[in-house]
C-alpha cells in the first residue's frame, strides 16, 4: 500500500427526492479518505444506505451535496459522458447478482467491458484468459453462464470487473447469494487480488468473515459513517 489518496469524500449527503420521507437524508455529511491499495469493508443494517454510498463512489449516481474525488478528480463536476468513461476505465463493479449475459460465453462476458470501451484486441483477449485462470475457470471459457454454479458465475463477474484493470473495485454484497464455502473461496480471491494487483477494494457486506479480512471496517448507521475497531 502507498500513501497516495485514491478516493476522497467530503461532506457527502444524499437525499432521494422521490422517497416517501423526502426530507430524510440517507447519507448525512459523510467524509472519507481511502488510500490507493486499501481494502475497506462497509457494514451496516439493511436500508442504511450502503448501496447508495457505493453508487456515489462508483459514479453511478451523484450526491445531493458534497464532493467525491477519485484520483484527484471531482466527479461531481463531470458530465454524464465523462462519468461513464471513468466507470469504464477506472472502476470495476461486482454486485450480489452476477448480471452475466446468458447468451454469451464466459469469455465473451469477461470481455464485455473491454468491448464497451472500444479496446478489444489480442491484448484484452489475453487478459481475459489470464483472469479466467486467476478465478480458476479457464476451462469454462466457452461455456454459457446458465451451465455454471452460483460461485462460478460470481467468479466470472469478478473477472469481468477486472478486465479494464480498474484502480478501484466496488463489490456490493458479493457473497450475499453464495453458500458459506463458496463465499470463502470468493473472499480469498478478493483478498489475493487486492494484495497482488494493488487494486483498491471497497466491499459492502453482511459477512463478518469478509469484513474481518479487510484492512479497515466502516459502519454506516443513521446516515453517518464510523470506523470500527479491527484486530488487524
Ligand atoms: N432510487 C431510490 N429512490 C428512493 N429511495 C431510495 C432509492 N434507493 C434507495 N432508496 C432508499 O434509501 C435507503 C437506503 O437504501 P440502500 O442504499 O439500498 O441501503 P442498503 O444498501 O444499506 O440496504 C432506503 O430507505 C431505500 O429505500
Ligand atoms: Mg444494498
Amino acid at each position: 500500500m502507498n500513501d497516495q489518496v485514491l478516493l476522497e469524500l467530503t461532506g457527502v449527503s444524499k437525499t432521494y427526492s422521490q422517497a416517501r420521507d423526502s426530507a430524510a437524508a440517507v447519507l448525512d455529511d459523510i467524509s472519507l479518505t481511502i488510500p490507493a491499495g486499501q481494502a475497506v469493508a462497509i457494514v451496516g443494517p439493511s436500508g442504511s444506505g450502503k448501496s447508495t454510498l457505493l453508487n456515489l463512489i462508483g459514479a453511478l449516481d451523484r450526491p445531493t451535496s458534497g464532493t467525491v474525488r477519485l484520483g484527484g478528480r471531482d466527479l461531481t463536476t463531470l458530465k454524464a459522458a465523462q462519468l461513464a468513461e471513468i466507470r469504464r476505465s477506472r472502476i470495476g463493479f461486482v454486485f450480489q447478482q452476477h448480471h452475466l449475459l446468458p447468451q454469451c460465453t464466459v469469455l465473451e462476458n469477461v470481455l464485455l467491458p473491454a468491448l464497451a470501451s472500444g479496446s478489444v484486441g489480442a491484448d484484452s483477449s489475453g487478459r481475459a484468459v489470464e483472469l479466467l485462470k486467476r478465478v480458476a475457470l479457464a476451462d469454462r471459457a466457452d461455456d454459457k453462464p446458465p451451465l455454471l454454479s452460483g460461485g462460478e458465475r460470481q467468479r466470472v463477474a469478478l473477472a469481468r470487473a477486472l478486465i479494464n484493470a480498474p484502480s478501484l473495485l466496488l463489490a456490493d454484497e458479493p457473497t450475499g447469494s453464495l453458500d458459506r464455502q463458496t463465499s470463502e473461496s470468493l473472499i480469498e480471491l478478493l483478498v489475493e487480488l487486492n494484495r497482488s494487483e494493488g487494486t483498491t477494494l471497497i466491499v459492502v457486506t453482511h459477512s463478518s468473515d469478509l469484513a474481518g479480512r479487510m484492512d479497515r471496517v466502516m459502519e454506516l448507521r443513521d446516515g453517518t459513517l464510523s470506523e470500527l475497531e479491527t484486530s488487524r
